[in-house]
């Protein structure tokens, strides 16, 4: 199964396009690369992980590309506020292991809740943090670490990396930024991992 057979970069384009100039907090107008997304996503072990979740996934590049790689029993959530972009996700990705969610990644205890998730290994996000209010900002790096099992990965890819290490550091320990020049726009990855339970 190939999840990436419906992927037209020039469309995908366009809808960005369209989307941002509705709604600012799409915060790109171009979907992020494929080599940026094989980049964030090698941080990722496929064979141990069961459930991932995907904070505003957009025209869905990283969704593709997680399913193209996940096993057969490992389930993604993708939680995308924009509801133009969610929409189509659900039309154009025909996956079972796929749970579309329009809904903000605020609201992820709830979500998970509702569907019955009570961990998550993996954590991918696109979400503009530098749009959010210092308050949304600490609550959900809490709420993140609190849904991600112990030693589970926060991959966040990035426009604007002001403050995000620190913010970041109050929950995880965050390695090295690495720097993505040839993405439109240029962006910055953090890995980010909770602490592993103690012995
Ligand atoms: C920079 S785009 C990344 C899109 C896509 N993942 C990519 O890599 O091309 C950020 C995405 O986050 C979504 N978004 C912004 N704020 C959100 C929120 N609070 N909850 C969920 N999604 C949000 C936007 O609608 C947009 O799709």
């Amino acid at each position: 199964m190939s999840a990436n057979s419906s992927y037209n970069p020039i469309s995908m384009t366009l809808q960005y396009l369209k989307n941002f100039i509705k709604d600012r907090n799409v915060a790109s107008i171009a979907p992020t690369t494929q080599a940026t997304v094989k980049r964030v996503c090698r941080a990722i072990d496929f064979d141990k992980a069961k459930v991932i979740v995907e904070y505003g996934p957009g025209g869905g590049v990283f969704t593709r590309h997680l399913l193209d790689c996940m096993s057969p029993d490992a389930r993604l959530v993708a939680v995308e506020k924009n509801p133009p972009f969610a929409q189509s996700l659900e039309k154009s990705i025909n996956d079972d292991r796929l749970i579309v969610v329009c809904d903000g990644v605020e609201r992820i205890k709830e979500i998970l809740v509702q569907h019955g998730i009570s961990q998550v290994d993996y954590i991918i996000s696109g979400v503009p943090f530098s749009f959010f209010s210092e308050d949304v900002r600490h609550q959900l790096i809490k709420d993140t670490s609190s849904v991600l099992v112990p030693g589970g990965l926060f991959l966040v890819y990035q426009v604007n990396p002001d403050g995000l290490a620190e913010l970041l550091s109050t929950a995880f320990t965050v390695g090295k930024p690495k720097r993505e020049p040839f993405n439109l726009p240029p962006l910055c990855i953090y890995t980010a991992e909770k602490a592993a339970a103690p012995n």
